[in-house]
């Protein structure tokens, strides 16, 4: 199976970035650990700030790849384009949040990829990526 992690905006700075909420591990760290125990998958990794970006990753896997695991972060809650771009590819997406979005602000209710997702699962802390990476196999 081939994979692809799509992170948003700040999640590069996991493991220094409110840690209280996303925990102290970076995302390397955590990236590396779950690619040795996968070893059948084809995991890969990809991280933007910017918008166009990850709606230009989206569309370069997305008609290739077995499966999508998107935390759009923030985008989650304003993107109308990368929400579409998740409904005009063939992969399949798995929206991932680390912290429980439904219980902070009002602001994170909101998403615009949940529509188009195959799942959506939040609030595990970094292990919401490995359930959306079990859920492919
Ligand atoms: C997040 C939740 C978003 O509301 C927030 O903007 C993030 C991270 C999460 O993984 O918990 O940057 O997507």
């Amino acid at each position: 199976k081939k994979l692809i992690i799509i992170n948003g905006p700040n999640l590069n700075l996991l493991g220094k970035r409110e840690t209280n909420i996303y925990g102290d591990l970076s995302f390397t760290e955590f990236f590396e650990s779950i690619t040795d125990k996968y070893p059948n998958v084809k995991l890969e990794h990809y991280q933007s700030n910017i918008e166009g970006e990850l709606i230009d990753k989206i569309q370069d896997v997305g008609f290739s790849y077995d499966g999508i695991i998107l935390n759009a972060a923030a985008y989650t809650h304003t993107s109308i384009g990368i929400g579409d771009a998740v409904k005009a590819i063939e992969t399949p997406v798995i929206e991932v949040h680390i912290s429980n979005t439904f219980s902070r602000e009002e602001f994170r209710h909101q998403s615009y990829i949940s529509t188009n997702a195959q799942g959506v699962i939040l609030g595990f802390g970094l292990q919401s990526y490995e359930l959306a990476i079990q859920s492919f196999l």
